[in-house]
């Protein structure tokens, strides 16, 4: 059966363009890109896919999520988490290593892989963990978890605090040819702190986590990667003085790439005012001149990617006095809309917005995916950019709820996600069979 992708805007975020083209998608491959009207060929086993008035990209690629399996099930498993995804419009997702037990080795590594492999939906790249445990003494078996199926390693939900470790830990990952992702955290100065320190701390009586606990790990993992010479790619920068700090790195030559998430460039310290958990989250929501400056990173091409940081947790964790409740906050179903709003925004153009979800990942990771090109992987999306609409509770297909965002207006959705061919989810309207 072959697949007509008819009648969108197909985005190509690696020319940096938009056209109007249908697709062709034969045994999990783009067969054919041809100008829009110009196929003829409709045989018997051809299905059509209406995709007129929206824009068909390539699936989007999270870098950055929290699947919770094995250990927090009740948050979130591998299958649900990867629903969510596919859902969000999200073919590919990279899983953070902190579970119980985390992925410190193969075995942790093989199971996730099996999980995914069951579930059927997202493809799913495990992240490994720079320590054993996750607890900053020894380093794990970078080249047995490679072997195993992981991409990168990274010591996200905790930081690697001893330097001489993390210089080590680059080499080793250089040699093994897998992506660090950096986790920037000096936990000794955000210790105690459950919120940005600032003006708006002072006034509602919370200890504060100052920007410089982000800023020192930034500037000390881009002098790492000046002396070892690995790429280093910085997890959720969430504050101005890290952008400067990657701007200059990239200035004098550094492989440093970044990414941010989309709480960093919607939300401000003042949402914590209420004591809501579901703004907790670390690093925490800053300043609105931060989040000024992110979205200047994101124009200027100095922030590459927008992750998610995905981090479910249950009632159980969220519904505490505020400095009692863990950190995070769900994502994988709104990111294409407050992405897009950037688009509205004038920030970036659609094909832009299209590199930093998918592209920019897809390379920064050295795996498949963020191209729509003849012969390649037919992993896609069929976005509606215009709908508008509010998320309710419910609507999640996250085992999680705790996000930031519901009933809040959003313009933009997934309607159709395509994996390697296969339709592996479809809001109802968004095909016709014929
Ligand atoms: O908010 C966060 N939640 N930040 C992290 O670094 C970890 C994550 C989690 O695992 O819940
Ligand atoms: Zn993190």
């Amino acid at each position: 059966m072959s697949i007509w992708i008819k009648g969108g805007d197909l985005v190509d975020p690696e020319r940096g363009v938009i056209e109007q083209s249908d697709l062709i998608v034969e045994r999990g491959i783009i067969a054919k890109i041809l100008p829009r009207g110009t196929f003829r060929d409709a045989g018997p086993r051809l299905r059509v896919i209406d995709a007129s008035g929206k824009h068909v990209v390539p699936g989007l690629v999270d870098m950055h999520v929290h699947l919770r399996e094995p250990g927090e099930e009740y948050k979130e498993t591998i299958a649900t988490g990867a629903k969510a995804g596919v859902v969000g419009g999200y073919t590919s997702l990279a899983c953070m290593p902190n579970t119980i037990p985390p992925n410190d080795c193969s075995s942790v590594t093989e199971f996730i892989l099996r999980q995914a492999q069951k579930a059927g939906l997202a493809r799913v790249y495990p992240i490994g963990a720079i320590t054993v445990g996750q607890k900053g003494d020894v380093l794990t078996e970078f080249g047995d978890m490679k072997k195993a199926g992981a991409v990168g390693v990274s010591e996200d939900g905790y930081s690697v605090a001893n330097s001489e470790l993390m210089r080590r830990a680059m080499e080793y990952a250089r040699f093994h040819n897998l992506t660090v992702i950096c986790h920037c955290e000096d936990t000794r100065l955000s210790a105690g702190g459950s919120m940005h320190e600032g003006v708006v701390s002072t006034r509602i009586g919370l200890p504060g986590i100052p920007s410089a606990s982000e800023e020192i790990m930034v500037f000390r993992e881009i002098a790492l990667a000046r002396l070892t010479g690995t790429p280093v790619h910085i997890a959720h920068v969430s504050t101005e003085g890290s952008v400067n700090l990657i701007r200059r790195a990239r200035e004098d030559g550094l492989p440093v790439t970044c990414e941010t998430a989309p709480h960093y460039f919607h939300l401000d310290h003042n949402a914590v005012i209420g004591y809501d958990t579901r703004f907790k989250v670390n690093p925490p929501l800053r300043t609105s001149a931060d989040v000024e400056a992110i979205k200047r990173g994101l124009s200027e091409g100095v922030i590459d990617v927008i992750a998610t940081d995905h981090a479910p947790h249950s009632p159980m964790e969220k519904d505490l006095e505020f400095d009692r409740a863990a950190c995070g906050m769900i994502g994988l179903e709104t990111a294409l809309p407050l992405t897009l709003a950037l688009v509205k925004e004038g920030v970036f153009g659609m094909a832009e917005a299209l590199r930093r979800l998918s592209y920019n990942p897809s390379k920064i990771l050295g795996i498949p995916g963020g191209v729509l090109r003849v012969g390649g992987l037919a992993d896609l999306s069929v976005i509606d950019a215009e709908m508008e609409y509010a998320m309710k509770e419910e609507d999640f297909h996250s085992k999680s709820k705790n996000s930031p965002f519901i009933g809040m207006p959003l313009r933009g959705r997934n309607d159709l996600t395509m994996i390697g061919g296969k339709i592996v989810w479809q809001r109802d309207t968004a095909h016709i069979d014929r």
